[in-house]
């Protein structure tokens, strides 16, 4: 059942309707850790991409948003804020998009924007969910991405992806983001913020200052970070902001495919 059939199916009774995505993103949260390695420790090896766990949430999903952790059918409103008063003018990238709404808010601030996530399923979700869009959307890997795609956006927006992705994987993950931008283009990157030395036990793993800074590279410098404290039920965040001058081309370096060995975190001693 689609979204607007679940509506219809609870009479418009906005707070049922918000208990009842309450108790089905709980159920659905649940299985998704039982069955995510990441959460058992040493577990890692068995999917050190974490590729098999987002397929997974996709297709368990179904077509029930309630199914997929991060989906609150809205932009971020860290986004949001940002470009409110903003106009876009360029191309802009949204990575990781999930179900879209991040691209719809980055579209109808002037972008022409192109949006991609590795989940096939995402994306044809995210298709379906905007049908007048205007957004070029696409099933693609950030640690593969289309060549096309080097230096070719003036912004690139990456919210929650870097945060669910193992430790191991973001100095890649950096790299491939500011080989994106365009000379002249900038980074936007939202993220949960954690102190150095905290360590989560278990996904998502919130950002480190440093690890936000080191995503200045290949030219990029530091614009802003901002370091949001919890409020409006949200945890404290990063939005940071990177830029690439106008004469600097990103490296020309070809990423190389992670293999999934040399991704997979050192083994336990
Ligand atoms: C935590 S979700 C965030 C989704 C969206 N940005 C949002 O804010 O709602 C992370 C997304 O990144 C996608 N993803 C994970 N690994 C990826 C990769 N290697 N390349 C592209 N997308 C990836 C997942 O499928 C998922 O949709």
């Amino acid at each position: 059942m689609g979204e607007e059939g679940r509506e219809k199916r609870l009479g418009g009774n906005t707070e049922t309707a918000n208990e009842d995505f309450a108790q089905r993103r709980a159920a659905a949260r649940e299985k998704l850790d039982a069955i995510d390695p990441h959460h058992s420790p040493g577990g890692a090896e068995a999917d050190p991409l974490r590729k098999d766990w987002f397929e997974a949430v996709y297709a368990l999903a179904g077509d029930d948003p309630a199914g997929v952790p991060w989906a609150n059918l809205a932009p971020h409103p860290l986004l949001t804020d940002w470009l409110e008063g903003r106009r876009l003018t360029g191309r802009a990238l949204d990575v990781g998009c999930g179900l879209g709404d991040n691209a719809e808010a980055l579209s109808a601030a002037g972008a022409a924007v192109t949006a991609f996530d590795l989940v096939a399923g995402a994306i044809v979700w995210a298709r379906r969910r905007f049908p007048e869009t205007t957004v070029d959307h696409h099933a693609a890997d950030l640690f593969d991405a289309p060549v096309a795609w080097r230096g070719a956006f003036d912004l690139v927006h990456e919210c929650y992806t870097l945060q669910a992705l193992p430790e191991a994987l973001l100095p890649q993950a950096s790299a491939a983001l500011a080989g994106f931008v365009a000379p002249g283009g900038a980074l936007l990157v939202i993220a949960r913020a954690r102190e150095e030395g905290e360590i989560p036990p278990r996904p998502p793993w919130p950002l480190t200052r440093a690890r936000i800074e080191a995503l200045a590279e290949q030219g990029l410098a530091i614009e802003t970070i901002e370091d949001i404290p919890a409020r409006d039920g949200l945890v404290r965040h990063w939005r940071a902001l990177f830029r690439r001058p106008a004469h600097r081309r990103p490296l020309s370096v070809k990423l190389v495919r992670v293999d999934r060995r040399d991704a997979a975190p050192p083994a336990e001693p």
